[in-house]
């Protein structure tokens, strides 16, 4: 594609952490002593996934958060600057970085995750007021952090309403529903988690954006995101601003393999399907389905670089 084509980058503001990944044949007995079939250390967070799948898919990205200056941090900024992920505005700390321990279990499928993040830092508004924000055609948050994330989006809306050129701001909202809804506000698109859904009660799809849509139209906002909701192997649905809803039903994956990071596939597929290739809304989140689900086919994300179009 020409730079034309691509558009101007995305960038991705979030979390990075190292993932100490263990595969075991079963789940281990507690206080026993054994050996695992494989074992790696790779870069998860959720933005951080999300910047390594738009990039494997040939978008230009740029990702935006606390770097750790120690050496145990190195492999992780190796890895971003192999992959041509941009980092140049992330501020550092001399804290040690958070990372995750990742149980697979062969026999049963299951993933047990232990995060430990001993109070890392999170990038604030200070250092995101410091990007030239003109550089970028979108942005993608995480829901976390609200009283910095506010800030950081209410710079982008003020950006928007002063400048010829507009920016798309996005949120992974996956957690924290309270605190965390006021964060929906200033956004284009809001991917709004099945989990999440759960914990409020709500069973199926539709209920999920029609209930967060009553929820953000009480509070009276001027234009109300588009809600995006991933509903694990039953597809995915979709509800814009004018209340048109579509449900894309699912792709199913060949294998199941690695279901790490499927949801951050999603999400890059979409990203990229809109602000890449312009497709309309439904286009967008099918093809989100379809990343997500051949992502779970192998190990990492190289792979879904097969599904990247020309
Ligand atoms: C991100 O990707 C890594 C590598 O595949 C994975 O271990 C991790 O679980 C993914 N998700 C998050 C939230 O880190
Ligand atoms: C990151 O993604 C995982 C899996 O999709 C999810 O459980 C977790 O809550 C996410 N974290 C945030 C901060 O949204
Ligand atoms: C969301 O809407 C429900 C009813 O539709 C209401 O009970 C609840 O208080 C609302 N929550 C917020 C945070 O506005």
């Amino acid at each position: 594609m020409t730079e034309e084509t691509v558009g101007k980058p995305v960038l991705c503001v979030g979390c990075t952490v190292i993932d100490f990944v263990t595969i075991t044949s079963s789940y281990p007995k507690e206080d026993t002593d054994r050996r695992c079939l494989d074992g790696f250390w790779q870069r998860g967070g959720n933005a951080s996934n999300v910047s390594t799948v738009l990039g494997v898919l040939g978008s230009k990205v740029d990702f935006f958060g606390m770097l750790s200056r120690s050496d145990a941090f190195r492999v992780l900024l190796e890895d971003l600057r192999r992959r041509n992920i941009g980092t140049s505005h992330c501020p550092q700390t001399d804290k040690d970085p958070p990372f995750s321990s990742v149980i697979l279990a062969q026999d049963s499928g299951t993933r047990t995750i232990i995060h430990c993040n001993k109070n890392y830092p999170q990038v604030t508004w200070e250092d995101f007021k410091k990007i030239d924000l003109t550089r970028y055609g979108w942005v993608h948050f995480e829901a976390r952090n609200v009283a910095e994330t506010s800030r950081m989006m209410q710079s982008i809306v003020e950006h928007n309403r002063n400048s010829g050129e507009r920016i798309i701001i996005s949120l992974d909202f996956e957690t924290l529903y309270e605190q965390n809804l006021k964060l929906c506000y200033p956004c284009d698109y809001v991917v709004f988690s099945k989990e999440l859904a759960s914990q409020k009660g709500w069973k199926s799809p539709k209920d999920t954006c029609e209930f967060l849509a009553a929820n953000l139209s009480l509070q009276g906002t001027l234009k109300p995101p588009v809600i995006i909701c991933p509903w694990g192997s039953a597809g995915a649905v979709c509800l814009d601003a004018s209340g048109n809803y579509h449900e894309l039903p699912p792709y199913k994956p060949k294998q199941v393999v690695d279901t790490l990071g499927a949801g951050d596939s999603f999400m890059a597929g979409f990203i990229y399907g809109t602000h890449v290739h312009k497709w309309d809304l439904a286009e967008a989140v099918d093809f989100a389905n379809r990343v997500a689900s051949h992502k779970i086919n192998k190990f990492g994300y190289d792979h879904i670089g097969e599904l990247r179009l020309a």
